[in-house]
């Protein structure tokens, strides 16, 4: 067995396998490809995503990085109301509209940011969108950008962008040639097959997949008897989307070989191991919050511990993928 001399993990992994009786302190730590994290909880995007003092807030409460909202280029109003409502049975169904202040505007807002490892989502038609707004974060400390390759329900950016497989390609180069800091896609279920897209990010560079936005869905209110989102049509989230989520973190992770951020329905310390053993790196969370607020960070962490303790893991890296094994 070979092992880098000196490290804590690699000895503490040795000592573990050599002396399998022996405790190892478990450690939260993880890397998603270039992006390390204290721990594997992240903020999903569009939760909470809005200003500086709460990232702070939400870091001091577990979370290993906070997603912020889609950005445009310019600022967008979103959909008129109702755009969310919660689903009976369990789960949200919403279309905001991607409401957001622009990235000029929410740049100057986390300009002054030290500590909170932040993590910049960016919706857009053409590469040059996505060109423009990594400028406005120039002097901003950006951990990662997450590219919205998937909202399923505002025209011509998120899902129909990730559907068009050359348009994929071009936005992922040229955002990896504007920019060393690591890019993850966020890829959802649409017409396209999610894999080809996933497929596609991969070959033109990219460093990271999140899986999965929204399911595209609707409700239709029987007394009005009209859809009862303003914009018809919204996405799905929370504890309904689980099994697709994890059905598709571990097919991208048994098909292509790059880091996985698991996303959709995690609620629960039980929910984020299953996502890790299917292949993810790390997780976010987006219903849960609103659901349960911000303790479940630390819950979800917590858990996580104990579970390492019990099954005597060292790093969350050894539980990666592990469903996987025949
Ligand atoms: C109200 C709301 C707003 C959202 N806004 C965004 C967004 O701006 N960008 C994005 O990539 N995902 C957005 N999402 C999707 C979430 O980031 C996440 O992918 C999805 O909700 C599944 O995770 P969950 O089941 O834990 O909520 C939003 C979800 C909700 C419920």
């Amino acid at each position: 067995m070979t092992f880098k001399k000196g490290t804590r993990t690699s000895n503490q992994l040795l000592y573990s396998k050599l002396c399998p009786l022996i405790k190892v302190e478990p450690s939260l730590e993880t890397s998603i490809g270039q992006i390390q994290l204290k721990r594997p909880v992240m903020l999903a995007s569009g939760i909470l995503g809005i200003s500086l003092d709460v990232f702070n807030r939400l870091h001091r409460s577990g979370a290993g990085a906070v997603v912020t909202k889609s950005l445009s280029t310019e600022p967008w109003d979103g959909y008129p109301n109702p755009t969310i409502f919660s689903v009976k049975g369990g789960g949200w169904m919403n279309a905001v509209g991607l409401s957001n202040p622009g990235a000029a505007n929410f740049a100057k807002m986390i300009e002054p940011n030290k500590d909170v490892p932040i993590i910049v989502s960016m919706v857009g038609s053409i590469p040059e969108d996505f060109e423009l707004m990594i400028k406005e974060f120039e002097n901003c400390k950006v951990t990662a950008y997450e590219l919205n390759l998937s909202c399923p329900h505002v025209a011509k950016v998120g899902l129909e962008v990730g559907d068009d497989p050359e348009l994929v390609k071009k936005i992922v180069s040229t955002v990896k040639n504007t920019t060393d800091v690591p890019v993850i896609a966020k890829v959802g279920l649409g017409t396209t097959h999610y894999l080809k897209t996933v497929g596609t990010a991969v070959e033109s560079g990219i460093d990271a997949i999140t899986a999965i936005n929204t399911v595209r869905a609707m409700a239709i209110d029987v007394e009005t008897q009209r859809p009862i989102l303003s914009n018809k049509f919204g996405g799905l989230s929370g504890t309904p989307i689980k099994p697709i989520a994890l059905r598709c973190v571990y097919e991208i992770s048994s098909k292509y070989d790059i880091p996985i951020i698991g996303c959709g329905g995690i609620s629960t310390w039980e929910d984020a191991v299953e996502f890790f053993l299917a292949g993810a790196s790390g997780i976010q969370l987006g219903s849960a919050v609103g659901d349960n607020w911000i303790g479940v960070f630390n819950e979800i962490n917590d858990g996580i511990l104990q579970y390492m303790k019990k099954k005597n893991y060292s790093t969350i890296k050894e539980m990666v993928g592990l469903a996987k094994k025949s």
